[in-house]
C-alpha cells in the first residue's frame, strides 16, 4: 500500500456534500482512530472564513448529520481542521493554501466542486507544488455529460496526475452491501458454479427513490435518470454482479474485470428501453407536485428509466439484465435479484416450483435472502405440498454491534491510504459513457419522450410490459 496522506485538502468545503457527508465521515473515522495522528484537513471555498469559523461550521454539520454515539469527543477532530479562502478561477489564494499545507507533506485533494472548475483548480494546484510527488486527487461526479465532455475532464486531470493517483468516486462502491457482493461471490464456493447463463435466467437491478427534484433543479434537468443513476451507480453494480473472478482484491485486478463487462454491453434496441417522467400524486403519504411543476416549465428529461441490457460474452449469453431507476417511486429501495433457472424436471406432480432467487438488498435494509423450495410440514395422502421459503441473512442481525456507516467513510479512508480498488478507472468511465451515449442517440433518433407516471407508482406501465413480454415480473 502506498504512503498515507498527511494533508487532505477539501475543495467545496462549505458545500452540501461536505456538510452532509465528508465532514461527518471524517469525524466518524477519527472517532475510531482510523485517521492516523498526523492528518491535517484544510478546507477551502469561496466564502471568507477564519479557521475558527470553519471549525464552527464543521461542528454544526457533524452535530446535524452524524449520530451522537459516533462522534467521539470531536475536539481532536476539530483541531485537525483549518481553512483557506480561495476562488479557484484566479491564481491568488493558491499560495496561501500551499503555505497552510506546508512543505514536504503527502497531499490528497478532494474536489467536490462543479466539474467546470476542475481544470483551473488542477492548474492552480500544480503551479504551487500541490500536485507534485505522490499527491492524489479525488473527483466527485458528475464527470461529464457524455463521452466527449468526460474525456475533456479526464484529460485536464491527467495533465497533472497519473492515473494511479486519480480517485474517481462512485459512492455506491463505498456502501457496505455493495462490497459484500464481492465477498458473497468470491468468498463462497456455493455461487460461482451456478453464476452463468446455464443456471441464471435473468438479473434485475432496481434503484428506486421516493424523493423528487430536491434542490437540484438545474443539475437534474440537464442530466436525467439515465445519466444521473445508470451511467455510474447502476453500471457499477451490474459490473460487480457480472465480472469474472479477479485474480486478487487489488485495484488493477478488480477494475480489469469490471471494464471487460462494461465493454461487452450490447447496444439497446428501441424496444429495450422505457423512459418516464412523474406527474403529481401521492408519495410517502403526501401529495406531491409533478416534475414539470417542480421545475416550473415543461421538460423532456426522464425521471425514470427501465432497460433490458445484455452482456455479450460466454458467461452471460442470453441472460437479460433488467435495470430500472426512478424518482418518486413508492419506496426507497436498492436491490439486486439474481433469478435462477427452474429445475430441469419436476418430480412433484401438481406442485408449482418457483425458481430459486437470490435477493441482495443494498438499502434501506442490508439483507441477503435466498429463496428456496421447501416442504410444508404435514401429512398428505399423496406427494407433498411445497412452498417457497426465504433463507435470510439480515446483516444487522448477523453483525450486531456494527453500526451503519456512511459510504464516504470507506472511500475517504481509502483515498487517505492510497487504495484505488473502490474507485473508478478512466477506462471504466469511458466504457460507461459509450454505452449511455448510444442509448441517448437511439432515443433522439426514434424521438422517444418520457411517458408520464403518477408519483408514488412504479413508473409507466410500459416498464412493466418491458419485463412481462419475457414472462418476467419486477421484484416488488
Ligand atoms: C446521486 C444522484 O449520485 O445518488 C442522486 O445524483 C441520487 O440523484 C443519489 O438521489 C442516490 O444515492 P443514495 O446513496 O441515496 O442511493
Amino acid at each position: 500500500m502506498s504512503t498515507r496522506a498527511q494533508t487532505l485538502i477539501l475543495f467545496g468545503a462549505t458545500g452540501d456534500l461536505s456538510q452532509r457527508m465528508l465532514l461527518p465521515s471524517l469525524c466518524a473515522l477519527d472517532a475510531e482512530d482510523l485517521l492516523g495522528e498526523e492528518l491535517q484537513i484544510v478546507g477551502t471555498a469561496r466564502s471568507q472564513l477564519s479557521d475558527g469559523e470553519f471549525r464552527n461550521f464543521a461542528r454544526a454539520a457533524i452535530e446535524k448529520y452524524l449520530p451522537a454515539e459516533r462522534r467521539g469527543s470531536m475536539a481532536g477532530f476539530i483541531n485537525r481542521l483549518s481553512y483557506s479562502q480561495l476562488d479557484v478561477t484566479t491564481p491568488e489564494g493558491y499560495k496561501e493554501l500551499a503555505d497552510k499545507v506546508g512543505p514536504d507533506r503527502q497531499v490528497a485533494t478532494f474536489l467536490s466542486t462543479a466539474p467546470s472548475l476542475f481544470k483551473p483548480t488542477i492548474e492552480g494546484l500544480a503551479a504551487h507544488g500541490l500536485a507534485a510527488d505522490n499527491a492524489r486527487i479525488c473527483l466527485e461526479k458528475p464527470l461529464g455529460t457524455d463521452l466527449e465532455s468526460s474525456c475533456a475532464i479526464n484529460d485536464a486531470v491527467a495533465a497533472a496526475y497519473p492515473e494511479d493517483r486519480i480517485f474517481r468516486i462512485d459512492h455506491y462502491l463505498g456502501k457496505e452491501t455493495v462490497q459484500n457482493l464481492i465477498a458473497l461471490r468470491f468468498a463462497n464456493i456455493l455461487f460461482e458454479p451456478l453464476w452463468n447463463a446455464q443456471h441464471i435466467e435473468h438479473v434485475q437491478i432496481t434503484v428506486a427513490e421516493t424523493v423528487g427534484l430536491e434542490s437540484r433543479v438545474d443539475f437534474y434537468d440537464g442530466a436525467g435518470a439515465l445519466r444521473d443513476m445508470v451511467q455510474n451507480h447502476m453500471l457499477q453494480l451490474l459490473a460487480l454482479v457480472a465480472m469474472e473472478p479477479p485474480g486478487s482484491f487489488e485495484a488493477g485486478a478488480v477494475r480489469d474485470e469490471k471494464v471487460k463487462v462494461l465493454r461487452a454491453l450490447r447496444g439497446l434496441t428501441d424496444e429495450e428501453s422505457v423512459t418516464g417522467q412523474y406527474k403529481g400524486g401521492a408519495s410517502s403519504g403526501e401529495i406531491v407536485p409533478g416534475y414539470a411543476e417542480e421545475l416550473g416549465r415543461m421538460s423532456t428529461t426522464e425521471t425514470f428509466v427501465a432497460l433490458k441490457a445484455h452482456i455479450d460474452n460466454w458467461r452471460w449469453q442470453g441472460v437479460p439484465f433488467y435495470l430500472r431507476t426512478g424518482k418518486r417511486l413508492p419506496e426507497r429501495v436498492t436491490e439486486i435479484i439474481v433469478h435462477f433457472r427452474n429445475v430441469p424436471h419436476s418430480i412433484f406432480p401438481g406442485a408449482r416450483l418457483c425458481p430459486n432467487k437470490l435477493v441482495i438488498g443494498i438499502q434501506p435494509e442490508e439483507n441477503i435472502t435466498l429463496s428456496l423450495m421447501a416442504k410444508v410440514p404435514g401429512i398428505e395422502h399423496e406427494g407433498m405440498t411445497l412452498r417457497e421459503v426465504p433463507l435470510n441473512i439480515a446483516m444487522p442481525d448477523a453483525f450486531t454491534g456494527k453500526h451503519k456507516r456512511i459510504a464516504y467513510e470507506r472511500l475517504l479512508l481509502d483515498l487517505i491510504n492510497g487504495d484505488q480498488t473502490l474507485f473508478v478507472r478512466r477506462d471504466e468511465v469511458e466504457a460507461q459513457w459509450q454505452w449511455i451515449d448510444a442509448i441517448r442517440a437511439g432515443w433522439e433518433e426514434s424521438g422517444k419522450t418520457p411517458k408520464p407516471y403518477n408519483a408514488g407508482s412504479w413508473g409507466p406501465s410500459a416498464a412493466i410490459a418491458l419485463a412481462e413480454r419475457d414472462g418476467v415480473s419486477w421484484h416488488e
